[in-house]
């Protein structure tokens, strides 16, 4: 595997885990960090071995946000030329399963790197939040779309506005959480979970993450058509034959992904 400089990745059989690691810094998001999280991410999804990732964060916290020190003297005119969140975009773009397992805060663009994931587990005593009003901006990578997608107008603008910490319970409550576990085992049960998932038929897993992407975005007559385009795309896969004929055999499936 490739050298990386700000994230560490470990492949344990089919599931992939890319650590944030920036730690003394809290994982703040440097724009070269983001690339490389982001290439990384895409050379995950075009592994073979590789059926769901998640990302993590190493040392205290999963993210503090975007990288403030990089940030303090930018101008507009420099940041259109770098045209600096583009980047994000790409994680639209990956196909497996990506799951966040968030401890310690995501904050900023911490925050807005675990929206961009399917999934978000949490520690039971992690906080997120938006803090850009308290520092005269506001979210850049994303969260004021995604977060209001994901728990609508109200609560995202409460959230946004206040700038305040939010306990991960709060998030839980409003649906953005999908499961909350102790700190210390935070990572072995999101494990857990990715290695069932992995189980799963992966062009089944994939084709639902996108016709759920399209619900997102898309008036509902043409949501169901790309619904329907992918239930017949999988009709062409082994895994269709494999999974019915297990069924009628009364044994368990064994997916391959083709
Ligand atoms: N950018 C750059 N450096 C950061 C950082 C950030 N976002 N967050 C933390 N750090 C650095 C600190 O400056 C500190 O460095 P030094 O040791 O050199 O002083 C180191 O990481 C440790 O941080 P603290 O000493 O502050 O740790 P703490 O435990 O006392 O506090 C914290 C933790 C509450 C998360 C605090 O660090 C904090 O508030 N961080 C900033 C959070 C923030 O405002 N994030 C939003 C950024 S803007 C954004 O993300 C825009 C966007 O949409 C893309």
């Amino acid at each position: 595997m490739s050298h990386h400089s700000y994230i560490k990745v470990k492949k344990e059989g089919s599931v992939a885990k890319l650590y944030l690691n920036r730690p003394q810094q809290l994982n703040a998001l440097h724009r070269a960090m983001v690339e490389e999280i982001v290439t990384a991410l895409e050379h995950l999804d075009g592994d073979e071995e590789v059926r769901v990732i998640i990302l993590l964060g190493k040392g205290k916290t999963f993210a503090a946000g975007a990288d403030i020190d990089e940030m303090m003297e930018a101008d507009p005119i420099q940041l259109e030329q770098l045209n600096q969140f583009a980047v994000w975009d790409r994680i639209r773009l990956i196909k497996k399963p990506l799951l966040a397992a968030v401890h310690g805060v995501a904050l900023g663009g911490g925050f807005e790197l675990a929206l961009h994931c399917d999934l978000i587990f949490a520690a039971a005593d992690a906080r997120f939040g938006f803090p850009e009003v308290k520092l005269g901006v506001m979210p850049g990578a994303g969260g004021t779309q995604y977060l209001t997608k994901a728990v609508g107008k109200h609560r995202a603008l409460q959230w946004l506005w206040s700038g305040e910490m939010l306990e991960a319970t709060l998030l839980w409550q409003a649906g953005l959480i999908v499961r909350l576990f102790p700190e210390q085992e935070l990572e072995q049960e999101v494990t857990i979970y990715a290695q069932r998932l992995a189980s799963q038929a992966p062009l089944a897993l994939r084709l639902i993450k996108e016709a759920v992407n399209k619900a997102q975005d898309l008036p509902l007559v043409e949501g169901m058509a790309w619904e329907r385009k992918n239930f017949y795309l999988l009709f062409a896969s082994q895994d269709q034959k494999e999974g019915m004929r297990a069924f009628k055999a009364k044994r368990s499936p064994r997916f391959t992904g083709r």
